[in-house]
Order: C-alpha cells, then sequence, then structure tokens
C-alpha cells in the first residue's frame, strides 16, 4: 500500500530522511530557505580601481575587421555580418573566446572599409558604422544614417582584478529586454542583474538569481532596437541603468571581455540575428505543444489513471510526466518499485494514446554496485575536487557525483544511456536540477573551484563551467534522441540554462509558487525568455509550490492560470506532492473552464505549429512582448501584463485576485477585433473588458487568417481533412501555411508543404486565392473553410465558371466539396473551397 505523505530525501545539515510534511517545514519560512540557495553576495565592480584609460597605438587590418594594440591589451573587431560585429579584449597573445553557447562561427566576410586618421578608425558597412576613438580608446555605434545607436561611456572597458567590464551610456529614453530568465517586470532599465544558474525553489518578484543564464539584451531608443550579448560564462552582472541614468554597465567575475553587437533597427531582426548566432529552436513534435500533466508525486498507477482522467473528461491532452520516483532509489536511468511495470505503463498509456516525458537529473548515486556509476568511475568522467578526487553532493539519491560534461566522451556516454527510458517508451525527456543544486553546498551548487577537465586536457573551474553545465547535459540528451531514436524529433524540457540552449530544450521557469505574483511574472518572463532565443517556454500551471499556507492553487487562481496556461508555448500543469491541481480538482466550473481553453488550444494547434516554424526559421519567440510586435508604439514599453501569442492573437489575461474587468492597450497601428463578441476597435486606445472568471480576453489583430482546425484529444487524433482559415478581414490579409508530419525530421530534408493564402477585400467583393509554393509532403487536406467575421450574405460565391451552392446549414456544408454558408445570426460566412481549387474564389 502506499502511503499517504511519500518520503523525500532531503539534506541540509547532514543527511536526513524527511516527510514530505517536514520538508514543507523546512521550505518555510520561504525566505530562509530561498536564502540558502541563492548564491555568496556579489563581489562588485571597484569603480576606484577600473582599468587606465587605454589608447590605440595601432591598427592592423584582417579578412573581416582590425586588430588593435590597447597597448596593456589588444582588441579584435570583427564583422560577422553587415549588421553585427564581434568585440574582444584580451590580453596581449591571448585567443578569442567562443563559447558553446555559439552555434555559427563560419561567417562570411562582408564587405566593408577601414578609414583612419589621427583621432579615429572607422569602420563601415552597409548597415553599420564602427566609430574607434583612439585615445581614450572607445567605440561608438551608429547606423547607416549616421544616428548613434550605442556608445561606450567615458569609463570604457577592460578588466578590474580580472572582471572583464564594459560601461555604455543611456539617458532616460533607453529601454531593455531580454536577459533571458529573470524576475520582475518586462521592461529592465533600472534593475540590477545577475546571471549565476540557481535553484531557487519558490522565488520570488525580487528573487536576483534563477535558473538560467542568458546574457543578451535589447536596447530600445528612439523607436531603434540592437542588441548585446556578452558572451562569458562566468557569473556575470548587468547594472541597467540602475546606479546613474547615463550609463549602464556589465561584468564578470572572470574569463574574457567578448561581446557581440547587432543593429536592429527592428527588435525582431536583433532576434533573428542573435539566433543566427547562437541557434534557432529546431521543430518540435507537435505531441509537445499539446497539453502536459504533471505531478512531483505520481506513481505509475496515478499516470495511468490520470491519463484516463483526461479521456474520460474529454480535457484534450498529449502528455504525462514522470517525476523522480520512477527511478529505483533516484538512480538515473532505472526504473524502481513505484513504477514496476515499465512495459505495462508503455502499454497502457499507448491505449490512452498518451506520451510520458521521465525526469533525469544529473547526479549519480555513489554506489558501487550501481553500474552508471561503476561505467563512470572507471572512466573517470566526474567533475572533481581540487585535490582531484571526484566531487561528491547531495541531491535527491543521497551523496552523488557528476558528469563532466565538458568532456565529448561524456557527453556521448551520457547520450546512450537515454536507451534505458527510451526502450521503456518514454517520448521526451526533462532535464532537472541541472544548476546544478547541490543541497546544502555553497549557493545551493558546487564549490567554485572544482575543476573540470577539458577534451584537450586542461583544467577548468567551475566558476567558469557552472553556468554551461546545463547546456552541456541539454546537448548530450538531444544527441540521445539522435542516437537511439533517429529521424524521431527530440522532445527535451531543462531548468537550467544558457544562451543557445534553445537549439537543444524547451525551458520551464522552474519551482514557481502557487501565488498570483507568480501567475502575473509568467508575462514578463516568458516574454523576455522569447526575446532571448528561448521560443519554447512555459510555466507550471497553478504554481509548484506552497511554501507557505496562503500559496494556494485556488479555484480562481487555478482558473485565471489556466486561461493564461493554454496560451503559452509550453503548456505544463505541474505540482508537488501536497495538494491536488489537476484541471478537475477544483469542481465543475474551473474544470469546464480548463476544457474550454485546453480545447480552443488544440484547435489553435495549425497556427501554433505554424508559430513554431516561424520560431524555427527566423528566431521569432511564440510568445512575444506587445514591444516585439509593435516597438513604433511607446505605450507598449512598459506593457507586462499582455502579451501576443503569435502574429495575430493578442492576450490579455486577468492575473488579479478578485477582478472581473480590466483595462486592455489596444496598440496603435492596426485594427483590433474582441475574440468573443466581434466587436471592432481601433489602435491605440485603452479600453476596458468585463471578464468574469472563464473569459479570457483575447484579440484579434484585423486582416489576419488564423489557420484552425477541429478539436481532438490527443494530436493525431484525427487526420487535418479539413483546414479553416479564420479570417478577420477589412482590406488585404494574407498567411503562408506550412505543413509536415509533425513528427519526424523528413521535413529537414524537404518533405513538407507550404500554401500561401491570400483574402482581400475589392470593392464590393472579396477575393480568395491559393498559390502552392512547396508541395513534397501528401497532406490530408482535402478542403479549406474560409472563416469571415462580420460578413454580409453573398450573392454568389464562384471559382472561374464554377458556382459554389449555398448551403442551408453549417452541417449540411460540411457534407459537401464546394459551397458556402451565411449564419445571419453571427454575419459569419463560411466558404467551403477545395484544396485543389486553382482559380480565384470570387464572393459578390
Ligand atoms: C525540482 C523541480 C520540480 C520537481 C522536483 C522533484 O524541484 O524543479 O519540478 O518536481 O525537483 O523532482
Amino acid at each position: 500500500m502506499k502511503p499517504k505523505k511519500k518520503w523525500v530525501p532531503l539534506i541540509l545539515a547532514g543527511a536526513v530522511l524527511l516527510s514530505g510534511n517536514a520538508l514543507s517545514q523546512l521550505y518555510s519560512p520561504q525566505t530562509a530557505y530561498a536564502e540558502v540557495q541563492q548564491p555568496a553576495p556579489d563581489t562588485p565592480l571597484d569603480k576606484n580601481k577600473l582599468q587606465q584609460p587605454m589608447a590605440v597605438q595601432s591598427v592592423r587590418q584582417l579578412d573581416n575587421g582590425v586588430k588593435l594594440d590597447l597597448g596593456a591589451e589588444e582588441a579584435y573587431i570583427r564583422l560577422l555580418t553587415s549588421d553585427m560585429a564581434k568585440v574582444s579584449i584580451l590580453n596581449k597573445g591571448e585567443e578569442e573566446f567562443v563559447s558553446p553557447g555559439i552555434a555559427k562561427t563560419d561567417w562570411g566576410t562582408p564587405k566593408f572599409k577601414v578609414k583612419e586618421d589621427d583621432k579615429r578608425i572607422i569602420i563601415t558597412t552597409d548597415n553599420l558604422s564602427i566609430d574607434i576613438n583612439k585615445s581614450p580608446f572607445g567605440i561608438k555605434y551608429l547606423d547607416k544614417n549616421g544616428n548613434v545607436i550605442n556608445e561606450d561611456d567615458i569609463k570604457g572597458s577592460g578588466y578590474e582584478d580580472g572582471k572583464p567590464y564594459v560601461f555604455k551610456k543611456t539617458d532616460k529614453a533607453e529601454n531593455f529586454y531580454g536577459f533571458g530568465e529573470q524576475t520582475g517586470g518586462l521592461n529592465k532599465r533600472g534593475y540590477d542583474i545577475g546571471m549565476w544558474n540557481t535553484d531557487a525553489y519558490s522565488y520570488t518578484k525580487d528573487t536576483k538569481y534563477v535558473y538560467a543564464t542568458i546574457p543578451f539584451f535589447i536596447g530600445l531608443k528612439g523607436q531603434k532596437a540592437y542588441g548585446l550579448f556578452f558572451d562569458n560564462t562566468y557569473r556575470s552582472h548587468f547594472n541597467m541603468a540602475k546606479e546613474s541614468d547615463d550609463y549602464y554597465y556589465y561584468y564578470a567575475d572572470g574569463g574574457k571581455l567578448t561581446y557581440y553587437f547587432i543593429n536592429g533597427p527592428e527588435i525582431k531582426d536583433v532576434v533573428d540575428r542573435y539566433t543566427d548566432l547562437t541557434g534557432k529552436i529546431n521543430l518540435p513534435p507537435e505531441w509537445s505543444l499539446g497539453f502536459q500533466q504533471s505531478k512531483w508525486g505520481y506513481w505509475q498507477d496515478d499516470i495511468v489513471r490520470v491519463a484516463k482522467t483526461f479521456r474520460e473528461k474529454q480535457i484534450p491532452a498529449d502528455a504525462m510526466y514522470a517525476d523522480i520516483d520512477y527511478m529505483n532509489d533516484y538512480r538515473v536511468f532505472t526504473w524502481g518499485p513505484k513504477y514496476s511495470d515499465p512495459d505495462k505503463l508503455k502499454a497502457d498509456m499507448d491505449k490512452l494514446n498518451f506520451r510520458y516525458v521521465t525526469i533525469n537529473d544529473p547526479g549519480v548515486k555513489v554506489d558501487e554496485s550501481f553500474d552508471t556509476y561503476q561505467e563512470g568511475t572507471k572512466n573517470n568522467f566526474w567533475v572533481k575536487n581540487a585535490d582531484g578526487s571526484p566531487y561528491v553532493g547531495y541531491v535527491w539519491p543521497g551523496d552523488s557525483v557528476f558528469p563532466n560534461f565538458l568532456r565529448s566522451d561524456v557527453r556521448d556516454w551520457w547520450a546512450k544511456k537515454h536507451k534505458a527510458l527510451f526502450d521503456k517508451g518514454v517520448s521526451g525527456i526533462w532535464n532537472d536540477m541541472n544548476e546544478p543544486a547541490v543541497f546544502g553546498g555553497p549557493g545551493w551548487s558546487m564549490p567554485l573551484d572544482t575543476v573540470y577537465e577539458a577534451d584537450d586536457g586542461s583544467k577548468k573551474q567551475n566558476k567558469e563551467i557552472h553556468n554551461i553545465f546545463a547546456h552541456l547535459e541539454n546537448e548530450a540528451t538531444y544527441e540521445g534522441f539522435k542516437v537511439n531514436k533517429p529521424n524521431i524529433r527530440p522532445f527535451v524540457l531543462t531548468r537550467a540554462a544558457y544562451a543557445g540552449t534553445q537549439r537543444y530544450a524547451a525551458i520551464w521557469t522552474g519551482d514557481n509558487t502557487s501565488n498570483w505574483d507568480h501567475l502575473r511574472m509568467t508575462i514578463p518572463m516568458n516574454s523576455n525568455l522569447g526575446l532571448s532565443g528561448a521560443a519554447f517556454v512555459g510555466n507550471d500551471i497553478g504554481g509548484f509550490a506552497k511554501p507557505t499556507a496562503q500559496d494556494q492553487p485556488t479555484p480562481e487562481l487555478f482558473a485565471r492560470w489556466i486561461e493564461v496556461g493554454a496560451f503559452v508555448p509550453f503548456s505544463r500543469d505541474h505540482y508537488s506532492w501536497d495538494k491536488e491541481q489537476e484541471p478537475w480538482a477544483f469542481g465543475k466550473e474551473v474544470e469546464d473552464i480548463s476544457r474550454k481553453y485546453i480545447s480552443l488550444r488544440y484547435e489553435l494547434l495549425p497556427y501554433l505549429y505554424n508559430q513554431f516554424k516561424r520560431a524555427q526559421e527566423s528566431g521569432q519567440p511564440v510568445q512575444q512582448p506587445l514591444v516585439y510586435h509593435f516597438q513604433h508604439d511607446p505605450n507598449t514599453y512598459n506593457n507586462d501584463n499582455q502579451y501576443m501569442f503569435g502574429d495575430s492573437l493578442m492576450i490579455a489575461p486577468v492575473v488579479n485576485q478578485g477582478a472581473t474587468s480590466r483595462s486592455v492597450y489596444l496598440p496603435a497601428g492596426v485594427k483590433w477585433v474582441d475574440y468573443w463578441t466581434g466587436e471592432e476597435f481601433e489602435g491605440g486606445q485603452t479600453i476596458t473588458k468585463q471578464a468574469d472568471l472563464g473569459t479570457l480576453p483575447i484579440y484579434v489583430k484585423q486582416d489576419s487568417i488564423i489557420p484552425r482546425r477541429e478539436v481532438q484529444q490527443y494530436t493525431g487524433e484525427k487526420k487535418l481533412t479539413n483546414l479553416i482559415l479564420d479570417t478577420y478581414l477589412e482590406g488585404q490579409a494574407s498567411y503562408s501555411f506550412y505543413e509536415d508530419d509533425a513528427n519526424t525530421e523528413d521535413y529537414t530534408r524537404g518533405e513538407f508543404n507550404v500554401t500561401d493564402f491570400r483574402v482581400e477585400q475589392k470593392g464590393n467583393h472579396i477575393e480568395f486565392e491559393q498559390d502552392k509554393q512547396t508541395q513534397n509532403y501528401d497532406s490530408d487536406i482535402q478542403s479549406y473553410t474560409l472563416k469571415l467575421h462580420d460578413a454580409k450574405e453573398p450573392n454568389k460565391v464562384q471559382a472561374a465558371e464554377n458556382k459554389y451552392g449555398k448551403a442551408s446549414s453549417f452541417d449540411e456544408l460540411n457534407q459537401q466539396a464546394s459551397g458556402y454558408y451565411f449564419d445571419a445570426a453571427a454575419k459569419v460566412l463560411y466558404v467551403k473551397i477545395p484544396a485543389n481549387e486553382s482559380h480565384k474564389v470570387k464572393i459578390d
């Protein structure tokens, strides 16, 4: 029999076993727990010891830039593209730095010119000028019209006691976004930001260090954007005009001074270029865009029971998660007594058409009889103490050693080990505790002087590697799919990350808490992660932790959270053992709300999948802050409670307890349509929206086509035979629709279709046309249903000589190969068009 409270090992001072209850006491008071997890206080930059201003002594032209002799140091300024430069300031003779975050190093040589006079050196491309002042040495970036985009402050750049730093000028008109995963608001002007991957259980909106390090940000001034990526894996710091309105600065605790400068001026171009550099997401398997359910505390039977309940209650879902309890005493790559029959689990889940994902932690239990421990020990695979012995830290399995993922043979080994999970039907891998977390360790992790031996035999200290530990582990996991499941798209979920991790894994924002602050915080967190290249992001819906009795997923909080959670890129309800949080745990009303919004997500899957395709192609975030889309509207700059879900849908959720209405800002320059009422609004105004529990305010950007489909209980349940083109038309709307098999890598070999749709109001009639661009995938689509809102009853609908018949009901239309139906009450016109219609369809 299962005990009610499960036993969870944890150490704070000495190895102890505590029950779930005791653990929750340990976790509270929240502040005390949060304090032990946060790293040691920052070592501030000593402004009195900044380097004496340097001066350029000589210049040498390189094939893609210049090398400058700065006396004490030397600098390389290289052009990677006409709008992106790499700046390295190094001790003489040092090699330039490339972190594992970088995906592309092989850049062509853009056209450029170098001009030099007594005072300056100016490097010019078609899109950017880099104006270098010789004495004191300083860099100014200008656009092609000569506008200054960004400029070194008088304090310049250099090293203070081994800490690389850069000071930049700013003024009150400049705002900052990005920085990966951060607490607090959207606009980071005025923030003092730190990056050191930290297991930040139940963090708050003021917690400085959380799980991921993405030292990239976007500056926006005068409606023009630039990007800056400080590629340094040590603990890094960004004082974004907190100290002074006139400058900002960033520095790291060690390493080399390397940064990339990207000229926009559009934010979307900055993100595109940044993700050229650090990699774009891979197209995920479609099932991973479905709804997912997880709990720390599910046993094998629970997984099946809960999956079944989703089906019985007709709440769509695709995946269940097995947390650490599936393992044999938390030994990685094993199955234990709580999941005693994984083959049966696979059979049961197959029957229910559910996938399942297993957690994986990097800590390997110290146990002489455990094969993974034996193999790693024999091959010298572990992270070491300064004295050369394996470092042992305490995590879920008790004393554990940690793979040295810096070595490629360790990554290869780890990749292959996943076979034990894939053989039992596991579809996705969830990498947790990979900051890495060490209970009771300094800053809840390993000491800074632990040692990683690199492939070339050199030894690196943890203070340099810590922030890329998870990145390298995720690379290994991703490879685990490639070697064990060739041609199946990987799904990896990670807690910790570095810049570039998006090319291996989706990111979830760790152990959030069941309270309103956390619901509100999901919006700026996901938005800034999206701007930082991590398009596939999400948060534990309903909140994971319950550190105090007040942190309750009340029915109201859960309902509001599922409204938002159904409209984030990665949609998973995950929680810890001391509560109940499935969508039906809060009574019928909340269950119905959950069903409604999750079903809507499934109807929108063609749209969502296409947004992921755009992310894969151009780095475009799936969840976008309004400023991404509307950078020419300053009213969007500080908006952190609304966002775009893809290109056409604006979400303005209710995120305050007790609220049944909210004010909604409608960005300028476009018109908006209330998704629920059809009411139209001019942009550039703030309106009030009534939104009782169960109403998620959604606004459609006018002149949009949103591809949809009938609801399914899981992805792949029903073939997509009829694609709905949900069209909000005033002038002209177009959409480039991408389709492939949604699960394999065949698309990378060209097996996909692209069809361009255009719908246009021309005087009194409307025209529809399609243009099949690429046709290499065997699609099931036989027809399109063009759905026109705010429409008039047509006199006739025809394609060339072929008249489309009028149906008397929507059902009747569905029976026909082509035709139209006008719903007079809703003022909606449906036109069914065969997928092979080669003529324009005219609606008169
Ligand atoms: C960590 C994870 C959480 C997981 C738990 C147990 O706290 O962030 O999601 O459920 O460990 O594995």
